[in-house]
């Protein structure tokens, strides 16, 4: 196992994954930097085995920092910095608990997420997944007037549950198609921001007043379940979900019994509880558009991803505050 190395004066770095290519030069240039270039996940035994003699943990949000863990990294370990602006991996109480600092990265990937959950709505209201599939199975033959026919989102009302960063990213590019917008979030926004939405204190007050609802909250002890069968009840018959914030604040049992009885017209999923095991039937059926948690998945915004996680651990080795601390 690596020890630090006095002569280099460089703090000691395990990265859990494999990073992208100027993300990773930058971690060797500035750290004694550990890469894991078979990109293999690493399991609680392995992040414990593997902390010893290391300075800081730059992880991926595959990696779970339980409290197990935490209270067993070795004692050099100082800091966990995410590559991801979603903390739910990481015990943040046992962390203060034990003194470990976390940061998370907030902002980078707004754009990313927000561009991908309006592909969420336009794959699922114009039926992306079965025209796609026509095509390429040579299935396309002669036009025909009526066949499967999708929805314009112009004019729709699109139900925000969550403005964060994300979720007003969403609602500024759904302004751009000519949707109304209407949201629930804890604390109302200041009209700046709001810029005329419809704001509802009780989320199942908008439920019944929009045409699609894309959930853009953090995953918390409030928001898990939110959407289960008594909330989908209230929802217009017809009416579209979008999840690209996680998917465990969804019962899948009762979005799927809606998808099947067509309570619900389309689902655009990013995110499923239990991922990468999602529930198969969700595979099954015609009217999901399904993309495997990809909201970040850009080269800028990953290699953002990236120098954002190196610019907390920076600051903490320089001794300054990181701007984007979790514990
Ligand atoms: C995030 O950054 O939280 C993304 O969802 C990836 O986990």
């Amino acid at each position: 196992m690596k020890g630090r190395n006095p002569m280099a004066d460089k703090p000691i770095l395990l990265l859990t994954r494999k990073l992208p290519e100027d993300v990773e030069a930058r971690a060797v240039r500035d750290y004694d930097a550990i890469l894991n270039n078979s990109d293999a996940q690493m399991r609680a035994n392995d992040l414990i085995k593997r902390s010893k003699g290391v300075d800081a943990i730059l992880t991926c949000s595959t990696e779970h920092f339980s409290a197990e863990v935490i209270e067993n990294l070795a004692p050099s370990v100082k800091a966990v910095a995410t590559f991801s602006v979603g903390f739910e991996h990481i015990d943040v109480d046992a962390a203060k608990k034990r003194g470990l600092i976390a940061t998370n990265t907030p902002d980078v990937l707004t754009d990313a997420t927000a561009d991908l959950t309006i592909l969420l709505m336009l794959g699922a209201t114009r039926r992306a997944y079965e025209w796609g599939r026509t095509i390429r199975q040579g299935e396309w033959g002669r036009w025909i007037a009526t066949e499967k026919l999708g929805t314009d989102v112009n004019g729709k009302a699109l139900g925000v549950y969550g403005m964060g960063r994300i979720g007003r990213a969403v609602a500024q590019r759904a302004r751009g198609f000519g949707m109304e917008i209407h949201y629930h979030n804890r604390t109302r926004l200041t009209p700046d921001l709001e810029l005329g939405a419809t704001y509802y204190a009780d989320a199942d007050a908008m439920l019944g007043q929009v045409d699609v609802l894309s959930i853009n909250c953090p995953s918390t002890p409030e928001t898990e379940k939110f959407l289960n069968a008594d909330r989908i009840v209230m929802m217009k018959d017809g009416a579209i979900v979008l999840n690209s914030a996680r998917g465990s604040i969804i019962v899948d049992d009762a979005l799927i019994a809606a998808l099947e009885s067509g309570k619900l017209a389309a689902a655009g999923l990013d995110v499923f509880d239990g991922e990468p095991k999602l529930d198969p039937r969700y595979l099954t059926l015609e009217n999901t558009f399904l993309m495997p948690h990809v909201g970040s998945a850009t080269l800028e915004t990953r290699n953002a991803m990236g120098f954002r996680a190196l610019d907390n651990l920076d600051a903490i080795f320089a001794g300054r505050e990181p701007g984007d601390r979790i514990a």
